[in-house]
């Protein structure tokens, strides 16, 4: 398994009168942690959404696989559920994952599978939970686990980590790090920036343009985070 390269030339996007995203030009290494920092309204999400092909954007995005394309998995920034919708943990990645009929329930073996996964995220105790009663952070977990199975090759989460606990985020850092042993590409927007140094291999930090792209030993210094998130801007 190995993930691939992404590339982004020149790429824009105006939403309504506003421009978003202005002019990124960025490389994705194959098999890396790349993470995405920013100040809120930087564009993080929407250029993950151009990349994913959900935004009218200008410019280019190219995915270069290694063979043939392989599986990209994303987890959303948010993702809600009505507290009454009868779909339990079990239903919910049952339903993603199964090409049966989403109002059957599970086989057995199925069930035993998906219990394996939210083990890996520590939810198994709650797959009988509705998704509705779930917290923001045991939906984050759920959100993983249906990310992580099948098993991706390149991978994108849009703040995985807001809603978890620092267990939850430990977890999840060493879930990442596998992850990357194996030779899968990480896209991975994140607000907590020693996460960032602590396991990511580049950083760009977006606020409309490409403000810094680099090692985030070299690019979160506290003078250049202050400048970035101050909104004053740094030069690129
Ligand atoms: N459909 C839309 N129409 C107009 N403006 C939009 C639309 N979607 C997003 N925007 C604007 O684009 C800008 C970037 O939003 P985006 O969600 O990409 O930011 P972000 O960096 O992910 O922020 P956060 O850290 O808060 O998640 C914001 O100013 C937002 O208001
Ligand atoms: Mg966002």
């Amino acid at each position: 398994m190995s993930g691939p390269a992404i590339r982004t030339q020149d790429l824009s996007l105006t939403l309504g009168r506003t421009e978003v995203l202005e002019g990124i030009t960025l490389t994705v290494a194959p098999g890396s942690i790349h993470a995405i920092v920013g100040p809120n309204g930087g564009g993080k999400s929407s250029l993950i959404r151009c990349l994913l092909g959900q935004m009218p954007f200008r410019g280019t995005v190219e995915l270069d696989w290694p063979g043939a394309p392989g599986r990209l998995a994303y987890v959303p920034q948010a993702l809600q559920f009505d507290a009454g919708l009868p779909m339990t943990v079990l239903d919910f990645l049952n339903a993603l994952d199964s090409r049966r009929p989403a109002f059957l329930r599970p086989r057995a073996a199925t069930r035993a599978h998906l219990l394996r996964q939210l083990e890996i995220v520590g939810m198994a105790g709650k797959a009988d939970r509705r998704m509705g009663a779930l917290s923001g952070g045991e939906r984050q977990r759920v959100l993983m686990a249906q990310a992580l199975d099948p098993a991706p090759d390149l991978l994108i989460l849009d703040e995985p980590m807001a809603a978890l606990d620092e267990a939850g985020a430990a977890l999840f850092e060493t879930i990442l790090t596998d992850l990357r042993a194996k030779g899968v590409t990480i896209l991975w927007i994140e607000h907590d920036l020693d996460a960032v140094r602590r396991i990511a291999d580049h950083v760009t930090a977006l606020n409309r343009r490409v403000r810094f792209d680099g090692a985030p030993s070299h690019g979160l210094t506290p003078d250049r985070v202050l400048d970035l998130f101050s909104h004053r801007g740094i030069a690129a």
